[in-house]
């Protein structure tokens, strides 16, 4: 966890939740995770690293045999709209290229099975799910 969600320990002692810690810290190092877990789950954090599979390797190492490992990530230029529109073309793409600048990789969920196998894991379940929108709501 970051310290950018320092607001999530509240949360959930407002919700009455008492059985979780939360850690502040770089997920590349884990330096204050100690122990043993049944699972890693990771959401939209794999795009932000340099090094996706040591990241992975090192996590996966505190899972117990048998337990799981789990990354959700997106494929951010996934940008297929009926009818297309240049104002939709335009944001996709002030959305995208600071990601590129960044080195942000806004493709990592079609990268989960090679990285997880780079991480030494065998090779993972993957499913593919995709929002679907429209009317006066949707994204333009
Ligand atoms: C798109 S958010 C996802 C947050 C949360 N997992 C979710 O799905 O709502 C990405 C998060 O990754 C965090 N992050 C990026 N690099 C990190 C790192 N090296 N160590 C720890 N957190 C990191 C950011 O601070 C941000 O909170």
């Amino acid at each position: 966890m970051s310290s950018a969600s320092s607001a999530i320990p509240k949360r959930a002692a407002a919700a009455g939740v008492t059985n979780v810690e939360f850690i502040v810290g770089d997920v590349q190092t884990l330096e204050a995770v100690d122990g043993t877990f049944d699972a890693v789950v990771s959401k939209l954090i794999l795009m932000y690293l340099p090094i996706q599979s040591t990241a992975l390797c090192r996590a996966a190492r505190h899972v117990r045999p048998g337990g799981l490992v789990v990354a959700h990530e997106a494929d951010l230029t996934y940008g297929w709209a009926a009818p297309q529109s240049l104002l939709r073309s335009q944001v996709r793409d002030w959305f995208l290229q600071p990601l590129a600048a960044t080195h942000i990789e806004a493709r990592m969920g079609l990268r989960l099975c090679r990285c997880f196998l780079e991480a030494g894991l065998s090779t993972p379940t993957l499913t593919l799910e995709a929002a679907v929108a429209s009317g006066p709501e949707a994204a333009a």
